[in-house]
């Protein structure tokens, strides 16, 4: 059985799929197979690889003597890959498309059981709900050394669309795309690292679809909801009236927050990632370069000073009870860093508390402040929450990550207002939720 995702993928593309080539999509594949050295000879699995635009130019550059295997699943798309093959009489025998789902690897015969030289993932990584978890999945097809290529949005990048994501997420709606991680080269490069890869190099393709830069007006937003809310929506997200007429409202007001000076400025740019996966075959364990320490936090007293090496990731407010209870109000802010690029520097006051099965807290018991915290579940082993509060601000190098979630909904105190900032809102946690625990 396919993923949701994948079904609803479907229902996106298989319409699109007779004129899908007429577009910017086949000048952009062969700048994404450009940035990539492909050898002659190699294996490349092209995931996602609709109706086929990168898997024939890979096929031209690794010649006879190499292979690539293209996988999606929208049958359409397929059908025109299949078709393109077929009209180029025997010039593409080193090429196969299998129609599967790509967070189902595992179910698909030609793929099953193999390894290959390179992985490539062109216009679709922001197509998955989790795309550290799908770069996972995907780095274990990859033979040790193997390099994996990807791409992901700029913020700006078809600004409608981001705007329609913000509005279902604030009417608890999925919608078939998640790129509001997608912010800068840093958050690719993030992506790769905590998914076990070597990032080689993240770089910034500019004007994929030809515009490079444009401006719209305030009042174009009618227009957008139109064609993104009433004429495109497919999956049926917006499902009935009543959610349209509240879609509205918040996609004027989403649009509007995006102007200055009156304009919505979209830039057609995209963060393109190359990584590969240790020649060990072992999974990459990211630690900064120069060991510089990039901030510093602590207490109030000063009994508790820590810094870390590693660029902060993934704020998430928790808004639970122990948070309530810990902080006296309404949350608690986290920013995210790699276990072990922290280092506690003083530690006279130092408290570790476990208030909960998932995690033991940090506390100062000098001046009672809230440190972080230290999950247990395995997926999270391996980072430190750290609460915002206690980051040194003056002491830090680098751009602040955005609030990608607001937890523990299910247990908000009823006087705070959770602010319409288009992070995820999770009852529970995303973790918990996906193992149904309580
Ligand atoms: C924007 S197209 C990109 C196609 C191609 N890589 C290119 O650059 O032209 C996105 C593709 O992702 C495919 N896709 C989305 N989710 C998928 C999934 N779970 N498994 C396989 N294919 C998927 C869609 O069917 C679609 O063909």
């Amino acid at each position: 059985m396919a993923s949701e995702q994948a079904d609803k993928a479907v229902l996106f593309y298989e319409s699109r799929s007779f004129n899908y080539d007429d577009s910017w999509h086949a000048d952009f594949t062969k700048r994404f197979a450009a940035e990539l050295n492909i050898q002659t000879g190699r294996h490349v699995l092209d995931l996602a690889c609709g109706t086929g635009l990168l898997t024939f130019v890979e096929a031209d550059i690794v010649g006879p003597s190499g292979h690539v295997t293209g996988v999606d699943v929208t049958p359409g798309m397929l059908r025109v890959a299949d078709f393109k093959k077929k009209k180029e009489a025997g010039r593409y025998a080193n090429v196969d498309f299998h129609q599967g789902d790509i967070l189902k690897l595992q179910d698909i015969e030609e793929v099953k059981g193999k390894q290959f030289d390179v992985i490539t993932v062109a216009s679709a990584l922001v197509l998955f709900p989790d795309p550290k978890a799908a770069i996972e999945q995907w780095a274990r097809y990859l033979k040790p050394g193997g390099v994996l290529a990807v791409d992901s949005t700029h913020p700006r990048n078809l600004v409608p669309g981001m705007v329609l994501e913000r509005v279902a997420r604030r009417l608890d709606l999925q919608v078939p795309y998640n790129r509001e991680w997608s912010q800068n080269e840093g958050s690719l490069k993030i992506v790769l690292e905590s998914a076990g890869l070597e990032v080689e190099k993240v770089i910034t393709i500019e004007s994929q679809a030809g515009y490079g830069k444009r401006q719209y007006d305030l009042e174009q937003w009618d227009d957008f909801f139109v064609e993104n809310v009433i004429v495109k929506d497919v999956a049926r997200t917006f499902a009935n009236n009543d959610i349209r007429r509240k879609a509205q409202g918040l996609y004027k007001e989403e649009w509007e927050r995006l102007a200055v000076n009156g304009k919505v400025e979209e830039i057609d740019s995209v963060f393109l990632g190359v990584a590969r996966k240790p020649a060990d075959g072992s999974k990459h364990i990211p630690c900064s370069s120069s060991n510089e320490v990039v901030l510093e936090g602590g207490c109030r007293c000063g009994g508790v000073r820590y810094t870390s090496t590693q660029q902060p990731s993934n704020v998430t407010f928790c808004y639970c009870r122990a948070c309530q209870q810990v902080s006296g109000s309404g949350y608690l802010p986290f920013y995210h860093v790699e276990s072990k690029s922290l280092n506690f520097t003083h530690t006279s006051t130092l408290k570790t508390l476990g208030l909960s099965k998932f995690a033991d807290r940090f506390f100062c018991t000098g001046c009672g402040s809230p440190i972080g915290m230290k999950y247990h579940f395995e997926e999270e082993k391996h980072v430190t929450g750290l609460t915002l509060g206690s980051l040194f601000f003056d002491t830090f190098k680098g751009n602040m990550p955005k609030v990608v979630q607001h937890i523990f909904l299910g247990e908000k105190a009823p006087w705070i207002t959770v602010p319409d900032d288009g992070a995820k809102r999770l009852q529970t946690f995303a973790y918990a939720e996906r193992m149904g625990l309580e």
